[in-house]
């Protein structure tokens, strides 16, 4: 492995260095359970340490005009899409997703540079006048100071990127606290930032298994002003409940139990294409994973045999093996929720038409499953499922469908297949999440607003409001 790739200190201050402790922590291959590296485990002091570099250079950074902020950017787009093939190696091996998804891994999440350099010398104010005259508005947008993201590990590249990129295009500077499972994608992407031309200090990535610490370390600085983070709502409420202690400015990107709906008129060829997307996107380990498929009636026996047939036929394996198409999951837990839930689900009265069994290991896999006959109150409905399962329910109207899909505290995202565009929009409109796909199986795109509604979140990434998002807005009132 190339030496920018093997990366397993803390970068700190544009520097690498051990955990002041001495202590490190191990990456496991979730596809042979092996010890793949050693990462030094950060504590208090190096999260201080941290905050601090980020503090100390966050001026200067924000200082610079912004056309400097984006040519960084634009070279980091241009170095981990040089990187790609090894960055994707080591997703694969940290994460188990296949090769090929992990390439498309970093093609997304090298997009977030460009797009987000392409913003930072767009980020416009406003100026009006008061209705009654009195006033000339004058509305600002301006760094909100250190930002810390705590990103997830299943896309260790794109939520790191799409979380920093916009926080250097707005000038402000980054404490980076990555997934402990999957450390060294977010220190090999600490390289890319450096060799593009990041000051040292501004981004300082800080693995480590001690979250509470190192939270609680970083937040205690007054010029750290914003907490980005994405992984479960329950995480998320409590970032959410401490950030309002020093009324921190929060992005959540949490839990999402994305509803699949098939009308009855839908197009079959594009729904299967849609839902194998939506589904088996990085082994079913996303937030905007279908987690519950609502099928009309007259469709409901095609569409379950026709994604049976496609999603059993996904050749499993290590996801560096060629010809591999599903993958590990991450992890013994996240594997044994999915057996759990299964389980559930047919003690409940599913069917699995296909898979619905564990896969032996080495390695954390689990089957392609597809469940019918899953009745609306299935506990499986209710849970985010995070694997390479699709329960099927039968809807006997689209009112039904609606009615169902925003049965749920979630609402991140949705998926709509019709041929009615007219009332594929009318569905929009009615469903209660921050995304939908309308005759589309993926939403994410760096140019979009990506973000959810009620208990799935608050805040949006990517588009222009993603660099709003690290921004305090000012006005000035004056006249002339
Ligand atoms: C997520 O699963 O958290 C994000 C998915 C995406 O950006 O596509």
């Amino acid at each position: 492995m190339a030496e920018t790739l093997s990366r397993t200190d803390l970068f700190i201050g544009g520097e690498w260095r051990p955990a002041a402790s001495g202590d490190r922590f191990a990456v496991h291959d979730p596809g042979t359970e092996q010890v793949i590296a050693t990462v030094a485990n950060a504590g208090a002091s190096d999260a201080r340490a941290a905050t601090a570099a980020a503090a100390a250079t966050q001026p200067a950074w924000a200082a610079l005009p912004p056309r400097a902020r984006a040519e960084i950017l634009r070279r980091a787009w241009e170095l981990l899409t040089e990187r790609a093939d090894d960055l994707a190696r080591l997703i694969t091996l940290e994460n188990g997703k296949v090769f090929a998804e992990a390439k498309g891994e970093i093609t997304y999440a090298a997009e977030f540079f460009r797009w987000f350099s392409e913003e930072a010398v767009r980020l416009r104010g406003e100026f009006s006048t008061a209705p009654g005259g009195a006033n000339r508005i004058l509305v600002l947008h301006q760094p909100v100071g250190v930002a810390y993201p705590i990103t997830p590990w299943n896309f260790p590249a794109a939520m790191a990127t799409r979380k920093i990129a916009p926080a250097l295009a707005a000038g402000c500077s980054v404490v980076l606290k990555p997934a402990t499972l999957t450390p060294l994608t977010a220190l090999a992407l600490a390289e890319v930032l450096h060799d593009a031309g990041v000051p040292g200090g501004v981004v300082n990535v800080i693995p480590g298994n001690q979250a509470r610490v190192i939270t609680n370390a970083v937040l205690e600085h007054e010029r750290v002003r914003k907490v980005s983070f994405t992984g479960s709502t329950e995480v998320g409420r409590m970032l959410i409940a401490q950030a309002a202690e020093r009324v921190l400015n929060v992005s959540m990107e949490l839990g999402g139990n994305a509803p699949f709906i098939v009308l009855a008129d839908a197009d079959l060829d594009a729904a299967i294409e849609g839902a194998m997307i939506a589904k088996m996107r990085h082994n079913g380990e996303t937030c905007t994973a279908a987690n519950r498929f609502y099928v009309e009636a007259p469709v409901a026996a095609e569409f379950s045999q026709r994604l049976a047939q496609a999603m059993g036929a996904l050749p499993t394996g290590h996801g560096l093996e060629p010809g591999s198409r599903l993958g590990p999951l991450v992890d013994a837990t996240t594997r044994d929720t999915v057996v759990a839930l299964v389980d559930e689900a047919v003690r409940a009265g599913a069917k699995a038409i296909v898979g619905g069994s564990v896969l032996e290991g080495p390695g954390f896999y689990y089957p392609a499953t597809v469940l019918t006959d899953v009745a609306p109150d299935n506990p499986i409905l209710q849970e985010e499922i995070f694997g390479p399962v699709a329960p099927i329910v039968t809807v006997a109207d689209t009112a039904e469908a609606i009615r169902l899909a925003n049965s749920t505290t979630m609402g991140l995202v949705s998926y709509v297949y019709t041929r009615d565009l007219a009332k594929g929009l009318r569905v929009a409109e009615a469903l209660e999440s921050g995304m939908v796909g309308l005759n589309k199986g993926i939403v994410s795109d760096p140019a979009a607003p990506f973000g959810g509604m009620k208990e799935s979140g608050l805040g949006r990434e990517g588009g222009h409001e993603g660099m709003l998002d690290y921004t305090e807005t000012k006005y000035v009132a004056t006249d002339w």
